[in-house]
């Protein structure tokens, strides 16, 4: 039995609460930091009905310095940290960018502060495709160049990685940053999924509450881009496939079988599918009827994106396994189940 023990921060959130049941799977033991600004404390009782371990959790915000070092005196025994702790709505990102640079860099230069006093060497960091921009070429890999953000929320992504890249040459400190391309999904048990709260921002919400009819409408943003039908690809992967690539990174870093200090990984499938061919996979395994309606581009997207994945299945001997239809799937049964889920 494996018993290193993780903090996950933001482990209530969406892809932590996945990532907690992969990694008590494997006998992992987890610690939650969460400020629930986004979230539920109450997913912690839905990842304990999967696994049957509820991890110890500390409700507090990583912007809060002197209760992260108390954190950190009550709990000395961390083997390593995932950081998934961030705000991540683009639109919100534009019309309050301070917030979004508070919070995410803040509480990334808090935790490494901490982990430089309290002698922690390991971190994998949530990263995004967003730090890509629009590439000259695709699929993208790891070494393209890195464009302007199109948003505050992907500068503060460029600039966590810069940082991280930074303070490992002086603090001695391992970093794993996966740049997600766009997770959906939800775990196969349907008790723990995507938890928008508010409008969704994202296709996969907005998609399965429309069908459910907590939405009217969706609104298909543009169909006059350079692609196969008009609509923008994207790279769509399993948040499960997303969440095993972070115990495997884990796994690397606690072996010490990382290539340097800092690395970076593309998480994604590499197959690129438009929003019309999303809808229409949905339709096909959902067995319903989608309200939608073209309408005008939406500020600050990319056309097209999708990942070359061959770093991660070379290095970290890991390959996303779901396809489109189960993704889409299993996120209609989580939001079918949601309407009588208690999470708060
Ligand atoms: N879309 C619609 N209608 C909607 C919502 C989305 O047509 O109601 C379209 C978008 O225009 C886009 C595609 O669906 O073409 C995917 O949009 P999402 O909002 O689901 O995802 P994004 O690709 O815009 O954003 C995701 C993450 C961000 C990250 C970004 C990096 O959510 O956190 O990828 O590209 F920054």
């Amino acid at each position: 039995m494996n018993k290193s023990k993780i903090l996950v921060t933001g482990g209530t959130g969406y892809i932590g609460s996945h990532t907690i049941v992969e990694l008590q799977a494997l006998g992992f033991e987890v610690i939650v930091i969460d400020s629930l600004k986004n979230s539920f404390a109450g997913v912690l009782n839905q990842v304990e009905k999967i696994s049957g371990i509820k991890p110890t959790f500390y409700e507090f915000d990583l912007c809060d310095k002197s209760a992260l070092d108390n954190f950190f005196y009550r709990e000395p025994n961390i083997d390593a940290i995932i950081h998934f702790a961030a705000l991540k709505a683009v639109g919100e990102s534009v019309d309050n960018p301070l917030l979004y640079y508070k919070n995410n860099i803040l509480s990334l230069i808090n935790l490494l502060d901490a982990m430089i006093k309290f002698n922690l060497k390991n971190i994998v960091f949530s990263s995004s495709c967003t730090v890509y921009g629009q590439p000259d070429v695709l699929p993208v890999s790891e070494q393209s160049p890195m464009k302007k953000a199109e948003s505050p929320y992907g500068q503060t992504k460029q600039m966590a990685e810069q940082i991280l890249s930074d303070v490992v040459k002086s603090a001695g400190i391992n970093v794993i940053a996966l740049r997600y391309f766009n997770p959906i999904g939800a775990h196969d048990s349907s008790l723990i999924g995507e938890f928008p709260i508010g409008a969704p921002n994202n296709l996969v919400p907005m998609i399965t509450q429309t069908a459910m009819g907590i939405r009217e409408k969706l609104m298909v943003f543009g169909d006059d881009y350079n692609t196969k039908d008009g609509s923008c690809v994207r790279d769509y992967i399993h948040v499960v496939d997303i969440a095993k690539a972070h115990v495997i990174a884990i796994e690397r870093l606690l072996k010490k079988n990382n290539k340097s200090p800092f690395e970076v990984f593309n998480l994604g499938t590499g197959n690129g599918f438009t929003v019309l061919e999303t809808i229409k996979t949905f339709e096909k395994v959902s067995n319903t009827k989608l309200n939608y309606e073209i309408t005008s581009r939406r500020n600050g997207d990319v056309e097209k994106v999708f990942a070359d994945t061959n770093l991660a299945n070379k290095e970290l001997g890991w390959k996303a396994e779901r396809d489109l239809e189960n993704m889409l799937l299993t996120a209609w049964n989580w939001q079918i189940k949601l309407k009588d889920l208690k999470l708060n």
